[in-house]
């Protein structure tokens, strides 16, 4: 009697454990990701984040879209785990030499001072996976967009993934199909794909990352004729059929520096610098009904990019006993 009793109790407790755990990320490894994980190891933690991003965005305007990008980059392999900031060194092939990532991901050094500043108040407790989290939604903030709050306690990862690097960021030419599938892979939906893409309000591209849409976009030396031609007109002049390849375009001509739903609007105007931007608006009706509603509506747009950027931010966490917390980012603890 007594045992079905107590066997009562326990499941009436268990009954309650989601709702519970319900504002909890859970991660690999048994942890879960909250917002309040520093309140009592590192009090100060988000408030150092953020005055070192503000100091480093008001240094380097474009500083705000690389720190965004960089989060990005380093959710989409092997998940949020600061794999990205690993530096070659003994087995580790560092992620920085990868396709997306050479001659194009930056940020790397304010990331340094965020953690040289955090280990001085806190040493070993902040991990290098929070920082670019925090980073990202202090950058969105600085640059005029959606604050949200940023679920915590990442850790980071022992190893990095070259191949994965490679293989599941997605490419500037990728079609619609891969790149859709290369999101849901990650959990992503294409409400996620569209509102995250609005990333592109801000920052820049190099002319390699979009030439082949000027001279040859299907390989019969024909350009894209979905490009609006007075902008193809004005970006060849600057991004020739050889040569180049480095120059730095806005991603957003309207306001590059301003986080707003003017990408939106310059996609439907056929306006969208890379390929991957307008294929959103040519080869998916879904995705342009979002586009035309974000065009529309900059708080829609706003509250849909916080959801997104903290689903993306949960992708494959460690937590709990997997992982470490580095004391260098560029390097694992020995
Ligand atoms: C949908 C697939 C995506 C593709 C194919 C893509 C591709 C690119 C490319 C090619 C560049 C220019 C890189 C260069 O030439 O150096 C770029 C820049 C950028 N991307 Fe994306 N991206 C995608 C999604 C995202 C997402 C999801 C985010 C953030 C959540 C993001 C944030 C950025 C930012 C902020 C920049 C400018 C960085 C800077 O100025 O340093 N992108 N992206």
């Amino acid at each position: 009697m007594v045992q079905s009793k107590s066997i009562v109790l326990l499941l009436s407790l268990l009954a309650f454990v989601p709702f519970c755990m319900s504002h909890k990320i859970k991660g690999g490894g048994g942890g879960y990701l909250y917002p309040q994980f520093y309140d009592k190891s590192c009090p100060k933690a988000q408030e150092i984040v953020k005055s070192v991003v503000a100091k480093a965005v008001s240094r380097d305007p474009r500083m705000a879209a690389s720190l965004l990008r960089l989060h990005f980059h380093d959710c989409f392999v092997k998940g949020c785990d600061a794999s990205i900031l690993l530096d070659n060194a003994g087995n580790i092939i560092s992620e920085k030499g990868s396709n997306p990532n050479r001659n194009s991901a930056r940020g790397f050094e304010v990331i340094d001072e965020i953690k040289s500043a955090l280990e001085q108040v806190c040493p070993q407790t902040v991990s290098c996976a929070d920082v670019m989290a925090l980073s990202a939604r202090d950058s969105t903030v600085i640059a005029g967009g959606p604050s949200w709050v940023v679920p915590l306690g990442r850790r980071d990862a022992r190893g990095a993934s070259l191949s994965g690097s490679n293989q599941n960021i997605p490419a500037p030419n990728n079609t619609f199909q891969t790149i859709f599938t290369k999101f849901n892979l990650k959990g992503l939906d294409i409400v996620d794909l569209v509102a995250l893409s609005g990333s592109h309000t801000i920052g820049f591209s190099r002319c390699t990352s979009f030439k082949q849409r000027l001279y040859n976009q299907t390989g019969n030396g024909k350009p894209d004729f979905t490009l609006d031609q007075s902008y193809a007109a004005q970006l060849r002049s600057r991004c020739p059929k050889s040569g180049g390849d480095q120059n730095l375009f806005t991603l957003d001509y309207v306001s590059p520096f301003k986080f707003d739903n003017s990408y939106f609007k310059n996609l439907l105007a056929f306006k969208g610098l890379l390929n991957s931007d307008e294929v959103l608006v040519t080869k998916n009706q879904e995705s342009l009904q979002l586009v035309k509603q974000y065009a529309q509506n900059n708080q829609l747009f706003f509250q849909q990019f916080a959801k997104s950027m903290v689903k993306m931010g949960n992708i494959s966490p460690l937590t709990g006993f997997r992982g470490e917390i580095r004391k260098n980012c560029r390097m694992i603890n020995s």
